[in-house]
């Protein structure tokens, strides 16, 4: 089954996936040309209207710190330059989405990115990918844009992907990721602009639970989500403004977000997860915050 549309096939398509190993390397992409210069998302803009002004020495340590969290988790880090002049590069969920196929060899599928201004970025990307060997594909005419992991999210126990539908990425993209990785997806939309893409109000955390923002998403998609966990958090209004559901728990166990949501916290310390509290502050001025500095690499 490529997609996973009622709460019975979403049920179906859990219990026949094989096993997904836990993540052990994420790719980042250093801040070193990161600015706020075209608002192509609602977080971009103060009240006043006016692009953020983002301070690069302190994003570059915030980045820096963010890295050796990881580390510090257990997870191997890799680093790819950043690509010149290139604003919104540093957000490395989104240029691809890489992954094994049922032979467990390497492919990854270059992402279509929405606006003009991040078109850029993928060549980089693709560079990389093909420096080391791996099998590059790209989606069909038919798929006006996608966002690579910034919409794909892994379930966290099973060869299943969660495929957002949204302001970044078409539905027609997910028979095709579905066919080139072979991997059933569950299909979810996106309704609110505030969370445009599905790494902004969905966390998945271990095969019972995932962070999640309810009214983010349309009746279905929420009918999709109950079925593929039994416990999903709803995270309050203040922690969803500060990016709680970027968080990103890369084995069940460690939880890396932003600092200050406290409930979210408290929550996920209750449940036994070794939470880890970063400062990603000068990238919530672009509307991007852990999941979105670092891709899960296979
Ligand atoms: N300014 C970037 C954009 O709007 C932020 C991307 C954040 N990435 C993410 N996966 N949510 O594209």
């Amino acid at each position: 089954m490529a997609l996973a549309l009622s709460a019975s096939e979403v049920k179906a398509v859990l219990a026949a996936a094989p096993a997904r190993a836990p993540v052990s390397r994420v790719l980042m992409a250093r801040p070193d040309f990161f600015a706020v210069e075209t608002a192509i998302n609602p977080w971009m803009k103060d009240a006043a209207g006016n692009l953020h002004r983002v301070n690069r020495d302190l994003a570059q340590a915030q980045w820096a710190a963010l890295k050796a969290a990881y580390e510090t988790a257990g997870l191997g880090v890799e680093v790819i330059e950043a690509g010149e002049g290139l604003a919104d590069f540093c957000f490395c969920a989104n240029q691809s989405f890489p992954f094994h196929d049922s032979h467990g060899r390497p492919g990854v599928i270059l992402s279509r990115m929405k606006s003009e201004t991040r078109a850029p970025e993928v060549a980089y990307y693709e560079r990389w990918y093909s420096r080391r060997g791996w099998r590059l594909h790209t989606l069909s005419p038919a798929v006006s844009s996608f966002e690579g992991m910034g919409d794909a999210i892994w379930h966290p126990a099973r060869r299943v992907i969660f495929g957002g539908i949204g302001p970044r990425t078409s539905e027609a993209a997910w028979p095709e990721v579905s066919r080139i990785a072979d991997v059933p997806v569950i299909p979810l939309r996106l309704e609110d602009p505030a969370f445009y893409h599905l790494d902004t109000c969905l966390a998945c955390l271990n095969a019972e639970s995932a962070l999640w923002i309810e009214a983010a998403f349309d009746a279905p998609s929420r009918q999709r989500l109950k079925a593929a966990f039994p416990s999903l958090i709803d995270i309050s209004a203040a922690d969803a403004a500060n990016f709680a559901c970027n968080a990103h728990c890369p084995d069940g166990r460690h939880v890396l977000l932003q600092r200050g949501s406290a409930a979210t916290v408290s929550e996920l310390k209750r449940r036994g997860f070794e939470v880890m509290e970063v400062e990603t502050g000068e990238f919530l001025k672009s509307g991007g915050s852990v999941f979105c500095l670092k891709l899960e690499l296979p």
